[in-house]
């Protein structure tokens, strides 16, 4: 609530309009929920019209990578040459990829296969196998502005229990993005995704979760995919963040590999599924930026 501002005053939002005609009535609804108890975003999670364009143009060429990725993947590849596609392709666009020395990180792009959760570092040494499930997690930075969304890909003649993990994990997605509302709450979306994942006989990772993104590549609020109806961040018109889960066909237990310290594993060692979408709360639901 930004109690300086006059009526009559610049909203804060960098429309340019009056504050009485733009986000007052706004702030009123944010105070009230807050008052009620919830947590609310502040206004700097909250993305003006010229950025939210600029992240468009950073999706689109993280979608544009992606779909590179999806033409040429097939088995007897190494992870290091999806690792080069995603360099080549962003740089040739005029992007950075966003995972390249990012808290150390050494690759561009993050595969995660079979039992890889999540964050796996593309090696020279991994080849792809037929029957091999596979997450490529791609992330743009382009004009200052970031994007990020991952898919699934089955390698050759994956088992149908495999098939059937990705397909539900895909699944996931939409039934997450059901739920996405303004002045909903984001535990609305992790119960729906949590309920549907334990249905079909999954659990959901819970150390690992989604966030908010745009203007950094992990921005506030961190999203949980087993959290509760009505708890988490009030969702509202103009936040930024991704819908992430990673569902496990075993236990929802995982681990961070000590030697290279970032690839997590589950614990049982059975496989892992995610899909990402990065998505803007919009006055009435939601737009997709990158999947
Ligand atoms: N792309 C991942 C995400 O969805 C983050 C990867 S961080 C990296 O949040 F350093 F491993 F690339
Ligand atoms: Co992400």
């Amino acid at each position: 609530m930004n109690k300086a501002l006059g009526r009559n005053d610049v909203c804060w939002c960098g429309s340019g309009k009056k504050y009485k005609k733009c986000h007052c009535a706004f702030d009123e609804k944010l105070e009230a929920f807050r008052m009620k108890g919830a947590l609310v975003p502040d206004h700097s999670l909250i993305k003006t019209p010229e950025q939210i364009q600029g992240i468009r143009e950073s999706a689109k060429i993280n979608i544009a990578v992606l779909d590179y990725v999806a033409e040429h993947i097939r088995a007897g590849i190494t992870t290091e040459e999806i690792d080069r596609w995603v360099y080549e392709q962003t740089t040739a666009m005029g992007g950075i990829p966003a995972p390249l020395n990012y808290e150390g990180f050494p690759k561009s792009v993050c595969t995660s296969i079979n039992d890889q959760v999540c964050h796996g570092i593309p090696s020279e040494d991994v080849v792809l196998q037929d029957g091999d499930i596979i997450n490529v997690d791609v992330s743009t930075i382009y004009r200052g502005y970031f994007s990020d969304s991952s898919r699934m890909f089955c390698i050759g003649n994956v088992s149908p229990e495999r098939k059937r993990l990705v397909e539900v994990t895909k699944e996931s997605i939409q039934v997450g993005l059901a739920e996405v509302k303004p002045w909903g709450f984001l535990g609305d979306m992790g119960q729906a995704i949590h309920d549907f994942a334990r249905e079909n006989g999954y659990s959901v990772v819970r150390d690992i979760g989604g966030h908010g993104i745009g203007l950094e590549f992990h921005e506030d609020p961190w999203v949980s995919f087993v959290s509760k109806r009505g708890t988490e961040m009030l969702m509202v018109p103009g936040m930024v963040f991704t819908i992430e889960p990673m569902i496990n066909m075993g236990t929802d237990e995982v681990f961070v590999d000590e030697a290279d310290g970032w690839t997590v594993y589950t614990d049982d060692g059975a496989p892992s599924a995610q899909w990402e979408v990065q998505l803007v709360v919009t006055e009435d639901g939601y737009e997709i930026l990158s999947y």
